[in-house]
C-alpha cells in the first residue's frame, strides 16, 4: 500500500502540469466575432428570438462565448463547433449563404430528428431546449423566411 502512494501522486501532479502546459496552445483563444454582414428578412421576431436562443451561439456571427471557451481543452470543441457551425449555416451571412432545397432539406431534417442544437450544447445550455411546439414553430418559421430570400422571390 505505502508503495502506491507516490505513483498516485506523480499521476495527479502530471495530469495537473499537462492541463497547464495545454493552455498555452493559441487554438480556440480568438473570440472576436466576424462582424454581421446580412442578415435574413425574418419570417416573423418569433422565428428569428427561437433561432436566436438555439442556433446563434454556432450558427451567427452574435457568438457569446461561455466562460469554459478559456479553457483548453474545452475551448478547442467551442471553436471548432463555431467554426464548422459557421460553415454549414451562418445568419450573419446571409448574402452569401447557399440557400435552396438543399438547405431547406437539411434544416428540416436537423430540426425534426433533433440533431441540433447538439446534445451536449443542450446540457450545457439550458435555454437552448426547445418544446415540441417550439421546434416545429422554428422549423416552419424558418421555411417561410428561406421561402422570403429565395432567388426567385427576388427577381
Ligand atoms: C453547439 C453548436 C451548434 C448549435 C447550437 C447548432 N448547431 Fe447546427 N451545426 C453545428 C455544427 C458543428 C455543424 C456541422 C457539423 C455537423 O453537421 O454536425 C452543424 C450543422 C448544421 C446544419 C447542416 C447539416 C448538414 O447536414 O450538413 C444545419 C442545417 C444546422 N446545423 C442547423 C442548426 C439549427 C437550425 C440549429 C438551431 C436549432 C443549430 N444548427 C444549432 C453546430 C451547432
Amino acid at each position: 500500500m505505502a508503495k502506491k502512494k507516490p505513483i498516485l501522486l506523480y499521476g495527479f501532479v502530471f495530469a495537473a502540469a499537462f492541463l497547464v502546459l495545454i493552455q498555452a496552445i493559441p487554438y480556440g483563444k480568438d473570440h472576436t466575432n466576424p462582424s454581421v454582414l446580412g442578415e435574413p428578412t425574418w419570417d416573423s421576431p418569433q422565428t428569428h428570438e427561437l433561432a436566436e436562443r438555439a442556433c446563434f451561439n454556432c450558427h451567427s456571427n452574435h457568438t457569446v462565448w461561455p466562460w469554459y471557451s478559456n479553457i483548453a481543452p474545452a475551448s478547442w470543441l467551442v471553436a471548432y463547433d463555431v467554426s464548422e457551425g459557421r460553415e454549414h449555416l451562418n445568419f450573419s451571412d446571409w448574402d452569401h449563404q447557399l440557400k435552396g432545397e438543399r438547405l431547406i432539406k437539411e434544416i428540416r431534417e436537423v430540426i425534426t430528428e433533433k440533431e441540433m442544437p447538439p446534445l451536449p450544447y443542450k446540457m450545457a445550455h439550458p435555454e437552448a431546449r426547445l418544446s415540441d411546439a417550439e421546434r416545429e414553430t422554428l422549423l416552419q418559421g424558418l421555411l417561410r423566411t428561406l421561402n422570403n430570400d429565395s432567388p426567385e422571390k427576388q427577381s
